[in-house]
């Protein structure tokens, strides 16, 4: 029989000691040696006798199609790739009151005629009601438990009484096991919960869904091989000044990480934004400058965004930048293009970049609709709502093409787009008549500048 033993490791370097030390010796990290319980293999015991596993041939390994569950959000589901995979373990991590409670508990009161057990550490039971009833009115209707529970054998325990269809455990970082002297919300706990939890969803079927705090820098807190247990890693994201929400997957076994889930927070919980684009783009004036739209992708899903830019004279030496939803090395970047290769006098000016709708945008197709607002601003002509921009810009000012750029297009058609602005590169092998829209190609910033406010 193995012996269990105590050790601490370095959550930085994992370099392993038999005590508490204060500074690792190995790393010089302060405060991170954690103590875990290992089981130490007794030594002198007999040699395996062989192993009961055999490999096999790929094509002769059979399975039996598990169906999904499906819940009553279309976009929770998108995002899991169609449903709940029994026996899966679903990390879903987000800031602090960005929604996950708001959202596990509305999905679990939508799922008709399934068990739930919904485990809460952070509310009282009354608190969970409260919220269930501002959420769903026939919440009376749900087969949704709620228990305040932190302790993992007792919530086991639980669910070997109740045996619920899915298990939602709100969060991992209040949950405790006995096995280890650590506080909840320790390396070495977090980790434990977990494999006892995926323990549990393998051997049952069941579905765990575990809620995960995020650290200041965003990432999740807790160990990187948490994340490496589960099955699906879930994002949570949003500005929390605006009701736009996002749930985004970073990893998942049984779907594509490509697909993002849009909600709206309300008054009464989340809604669904089946069509994000006309909700980024409703508050437009037409007879405004410095505003221009992206044509964006956010995973596989096209995302039309609306970018504003304020570019003023510098009242003090230096000018001023600031960019809300965007990289603010490539605002430098792309202000610098500007200056050096066209020739547009921006450096004593003052420059506010923001993008509606508190999003953060990474692709790298919205530098058009970037510089462009810039311009519009700075001549102060408006351009029109009816154009949107979709290209990359290179430090030489030229234009470079994006990726799905058909998707792109289609897109901005069915929004009723007059004009879509786009790499040359991208023209090549398009079929323009496919599109109701005008495509204009343009090959440096010079000609978009041009096709916008001389012509
Ligand atoms: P919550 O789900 O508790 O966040 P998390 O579990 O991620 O910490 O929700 C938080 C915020 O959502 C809260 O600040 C208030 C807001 N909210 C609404 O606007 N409408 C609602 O119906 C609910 C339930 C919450
Ligand atoms: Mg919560």
């Amino acid at each position: 029989m193995a012996k269990p033993r105590s050790f601490y490791y370095c959550s930085e370097c994992g370099c392993q000691s038999s005590s508490w030390l204060g500074r690792c010796p190995e790393c010089g990290s302060f405060n991170t040696m954690q103590q875990e319980v290992v089981e130490v293999p007794k030594t002198g015991s007999a040699p395996s006798k062989g192993s009961d596993t055999q490999p096999k041939l790929i094509h002769e390994v059979t399975y039996s199609q598990q169906s999904r569950i499906v819940t009553d959000c279309n976009e929770f589901n998108r995002v899991l790739g169609g449903g709940i995979v029994p026996g899966s373990i679903i990390l879903l991590g987000g800031e602090p009151g960005i929604g996950k409670s708001t959202l596990l508990l509305q999905t679990a009161l939508s799922i008709p005629g399934r068990r739930i057990l919904y485990v809460s550490g952070e509310e009282s039971e009354q608190q969970i009601k409260m919220r269930a009833d501002r959420l769903s009115e026939n919440s009376n209707n749900s087969q949704c438990y709620v228990v305040t529970e932190t302790s993992t054998s007792k919530i086991l325990d639980h669910v070997r009484d109740l045996k619920p269809e899915i298990l939602i455990i709100d969060s991992i970082q209040t949950v405790n096991s006995e096995t280890i002297d650590s506080s909840a919300g320790s390396i070495s706990q977090i980790r434990e919960c977990t494999t006892e939890f995926q323990r549990y969803a393998k051997e049952n079927g069941i579905p765990v869904i575990l809620v995960g705090h995020i650290t200041k820098d965003g990432t999740l807190a807790g160990p990187k091989v948490m994340e490496h247990i589960v099955d699906c890693v879930l994002q949570f994201e949003g500005d929390r000044n605006y009701g736009f929400r996002i749930l985004r997957s970073l990893k998942n076994r049984f779907g594509s990480t490509a697909e993002l889930g849009i909600f709206e927070m309300e008054g009464s919980g989340l809604r669904e934004v089946a069509n994000p684009s006309e909700y980024l783009l409703s508050q437009r004036d037409e007879t405004l400058s410095g505003a221009a739209i992206a044509a964006t992708l956010e995973g596989a899903r096209p995302m039309f965004i609306e970018v504003q830019s304020l570019v003023s004279s510098a009242v003090y030496g230096t000018p001023q930048r600031n960019a809300n939803g965007f990289d603010f090395k490539r605002l430098s970047m792309l202000l610098a293009v500007l200056e050096k290769r066209c020739g547009f006098k921006l450096g004593a000016k003052d420059v506010f970049l923001n993008i509606a709708g508190g999003m953060k945008v990474n692709d790298p197709a919205i530098d058009l609709a970037v510089v462009c607002s810039i311009l519009s601003s700075n001549i102060d002509m408006p351009i029109s709502p009816k154009y949107c921009f979709a290209a990359e810009m290179g430090l030489s000012g030229e234009v470079r093409p994006v990726t799905h750029v058909e998707q792109r297009i289609s897109e901005a058609s069915r929004l009723g787009f007059e004009k879509i602005f786009v790499s040359n590169y991208n023209l090549k092998g398009l079929d323009r008549k496919r599109f109701n829209i005008q495509i204009v190609g343009i090959s440096i910033i010079e000609e978009a500048f041009r096709k916008l406010f001389s012509e």
